[in-house]
């Protein structure tokens, strides 16, 4: 078994993941994509691996590795298809919409005039705008009246084309917190709420950890979700409704070095256990 982890700098759990590898007494390398070349006349270097794992802070990297390996039918964590999906937060609504997974309301528009439109289909004021593809709780913003509305869509039209796409969505009201599920191969091992008094609780913006015991609401969520992205790993964020659980997102390049602790589940061993399982099942052992 030879493991590739593809990193852009070494984090936290970086450094766990190192450790369960050690554990679990693999061979594993670490490679910096950001010394390599792309070459698809030059692959063999990338085929003497049995996997990849991608753990790139850098999602244009990361992503652009993951594309690379995945053209080249060479196995990679997350796979193509599951990082496509899962780097736009609108295509995620989208296909669990179409898998009849609960989601949060999303839009997408193009212009201020569709935006005014789009708010009175979702019910109205307060509305989230964020960015497709954004993280730890950037660009994300909560708009209650029109006059926001169109001060953020004016904002938006200088800031490049990637943002003339903006994604609209029903603002949930939660309960001071979300839960944040970390599923491996359809099955979810561990949970944590992210609480704050702010209405952004990503813990990169100071929502604090805490273990979340693993419902079988969660667990059908996070299988059924699994099922309609492709499965691999993923860190759901869940919000709590009235009427039971939604997603809000999928993220594919899990951060969990936060949550190892207060879920005491040994994340960054399941992902090593799972690169095994998938390296045993594609030879046929
Ligand atoms: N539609 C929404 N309603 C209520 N809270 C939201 C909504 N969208 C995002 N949030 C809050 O903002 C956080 C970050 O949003 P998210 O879409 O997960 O982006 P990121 O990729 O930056 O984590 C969420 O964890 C949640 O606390
Ligand atoms: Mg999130």
């Amino acid at each position: 078994m030879n493991l590739g982890i593809l990193h852009t700098g070494i984090r936290g759990d970086e450094k766990l993941i190192i450790q369960a590898c050690e554990n679990a007494n693999i061979n594993y390398e670490l490679i910096d994509v950001r010394k390599k070349i792309l070459d698809p006349l030059v692959k063999e270097e990338f085929e003497k691996y049995d996997i990849f794992l991608e753990r790139c802070i850098s999602s244009v990297k990361g992503n652009a590795f993951i594309e690379f390996l995945s053209n080249l039918n060479i196995p990679v964590v997350n796979n193509k298809q599951v990082m496509n999906i899962c780097n736009d937060k609108f295509q995620t609504a989208t296909v669990l919409s179409k898998h009849g997974i609960p989601v949060v309301e999303s839009t997408l528009v193009f212009n201020e005039k569709a935006a005014k439109k789009a708010v009175k289909g979702l019910g109205g004021y307060p509305v989230v705008i964020k960015s497709r593809t954004g993280s730890w709780g950037r660009l994300i913003t909560k708009v209650n009246d029109e006059e926001a509305l169109e001060g953020i869509i004016d904002h938006k039209s200088y800031m490049g084309p990637e943002h003339s796409a903006i994604v609209i969505q029903q603002y949930i009201d939660k309960p001071g917190r979300d839960i944040r599920a970390f599923v491996i191969g359809g099955n979810c091992v561990a949970a944590i709420y992210r609480s704050s008094e702010h209405w952004i609780t990503n813990t990169a913006r100071g929502g604090e950890a805490t273990n979340c015991t693993v419902t079988a609401d969660i667990q059908a969520i996070c299988q059924s979700t699994s099922n309609a992205i492709g499965g691999g790993l993923l860190a759901l964020d869940l919000f709590e409704t009235d009427e039971g659980l939604i997603v809000n997102e999928v993220n594919h390049t899990m951060e969990f070095k936060n949550s190892e602790k207060p879920t005491g589940v040994s994340i960054s061993e399941e992902i090593i256990e799972y690169c095994i399982n998938f390296v045993n099942k594609n030879n046929g052992k």
